[in-house]
């Protein structure tokens, strides 16, 4: 195939099926892709399925479900009729979506998308609007768009959707073994990531890893009465909270364990400088994170934006021993807390989980027994933003939005990106996304900035013709 590809016609295309896209992405937010433990692992697979079905009808080929034992489903399309002389993209989003959170605080049910007015424009409402349905529709419509109107593709693609991201990528190393071959690539494209602000595209250059955890702490082989037996009987409650509490300073909240302080190395030089540059400002922060007036802000390091990339934090993501509903007097058997540290480069996940259950063990009080599962950990990431493929995407995106993208760090992870740019040998990873700062992804009204999603979309089509360009 020789003919060339006339972009503005794709990208009118595109804005002719604009309305039906976005169907799309309402019909994968409908369904509750929920891919943690607990929750219903079919919803995951029939989530798969609908993403196959969709490929196909957008114009892929050897469209399949991917399995891997134990795994939640992969979607997988590919189109190869570029030619030998294009380049091969692997487009990656993943079709599994974190829990919802209170239910009562949606103020329209997270699987029953809905537009509405919002921070910065009209949004989609749902759970997986943003993080991460609208990333498949991404590569999809550019795609479709590119066949219905040129029949065609600049680049060769092939479009995998993961069902477990959100859970950790548990069985990446799987995945990788079984599917290597097939999935061989010259750029990873990931569209998971967010952009700088509303309007305002961003590439990401650096993502944080992760080790977490959960720990359980018992005293007792059932609950007791607290005033019966309290006083000599260690409260299992308490003794997790000493824990806990000792995994952190409590002036800047930095993170006192030996495998990070050891490891970690504050940014000097030009880093310090290019971070002390980043623009700051407070009140849009409080605003968009929904700190609540008084909170302190725990700064590390030359600016804020710069931290939440560069520096490891340790959050407790949940904790429980009984419930405010049973929340009698009593001595409670046993205490549970996941913990969940973000990792920097220089921070080796294994090291750090070691250390993380040495430490509590050893702060244990009163003798009371320790218990750690689930531990799982993915490294951090981050690249040089030099090469044809980043300066194809800066054009592409500017040429998208009509505003130059801002290359930044961001504080999330994706445990696909380090194996699998390694695992391809050593290829580019281009990680953009829709994600705005009102996002709220992971929270509860996750919402989809809709005129950024268009802009997307016109800015992925640009970029399968950047990247040839740039190829040549
Ligand atoms: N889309 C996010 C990653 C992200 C977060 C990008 C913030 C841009 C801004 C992704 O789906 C995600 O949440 N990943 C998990 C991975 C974890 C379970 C290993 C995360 O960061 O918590
Ligand atoms: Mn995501």
């Amino acid at each position: 195939m020789s003919t060339k590809v006339n972009v503005s016609e794709v990208r009118g295309t595109v804005d002719r099926h604009f309305g039906e896209y976005l169907e799309d992405l309402k019909s994968l937010v409908r369904i509750p892709s929920i891919s943690f433990a607990g929750f219903d692992e079919k919803s995951v697979r029939k989530s798969a399925e609908a993403v196959a079905k969709l490929m196909k009808k957008r114009g892929l080929e050897n469209v399949e479900v991917l399995d891997v034992e134990g795994a939640h489903p992969y979607a997988y399309g590919e189109w190869l009729h570029a030619g030998p002389k294009a380049p091969t993209l692997l487009l990656y989003a993943h079709h599994d979506v974190q829990p919802v959170g209170r239910e009562a605080a949606w103020t329209s049910p997270p699987f029953e998308p809905v537009e509405r007015q919002g921070p910065a424009g009209l949004r989609l409402y749902g759970r997986g609007t943003a993080d991460d349905k609208a990333g498949i529709l991404i590569h999809l419509a550019a795609i479709d768009a590119y066949l219905k109107s040129a029949g065609k593709l600049p680049v060769n693609v092939k479009v995998v959707i993961e069902g477990e991201e959100e859970i950790g990528s548990v069985h990446l190393g799987m995945f990788l073994q079984k599917y290597r071959e097939r999935l061989s690539a010259d750029v990873l494209v990931l569209t998971d990531t967010g952009n700088f602000d509303s309007g305002v595209p961003g590439i990401t250059i650096a993502l944080r890893g992760l080790a977490s955890l959960e720990v359980e702490v018992k005293s007792l082989k059932g609950p007791v009465h607290s005033g019966m037996w309290g006083g000599p009987v260690p409260d299992p409650v308490l003794a997790l909270a000493k824990m806990l509490s000792g995994l952190v300073s409590s002036e800047d909240g930095s993170i006192e364990l030996r495998s990070i302080k050891d490891n970690f190395k504050e940014p000097e030089g030009a880093e310090y400088d290019r971070m002390k540059a980043i623009p700051f400002d407070e009140t849009a922060f409080r605003e968009a994170s929904g700190m609540l007036t008084g909170v302190e802000i725990l700064r590390r390091g030359p600016s804020v934006p710069g931290q939440l990339w560069r520096y490891p934090s340790l959050t407790v993501t949940a904790i429980q021993a009984s419930s405010r509903a049973q929340a009698g007097n009593i001595i409670n058997d046993a205490a549970w807390a996941k913990v969940s540290i973000r990792l920097v480069p220089g921070l080796d996940p294994k090291e750090v989980l070691d250390d993380l259950q040495m430490t509590l063990k050893q702060a244990a009080p009163w003798g009371v027994q320790v218990e750690f599962s689930h531990a799982n950990g993915a490294n951090a990431w981050s690249t040089d933003p030099e090469g044809p493929v980043y300066e194809a995407a800066a054009i592409a995106l500017e040429k998208g939005y009509g505003v130059k993208p801002v290359f930044f760090g961001c504080g999330g992870s994706i445990p696909f990106v380090r194996p699998f740019a390694k695992a391809l040998g050593g290829v580019p990873a281009l990680l953009i996304g829709v994600e705005d700062p009102h996002t709220q992804a992971h929270g509860e009204n996750e919402s989809l900035l809709i005129s950024d999603f268009l802009k997307s979309i016109h800015s992925q089509v640009e970029l399968f013709n950047e990247v040839l360009k740039a190829w040549k």
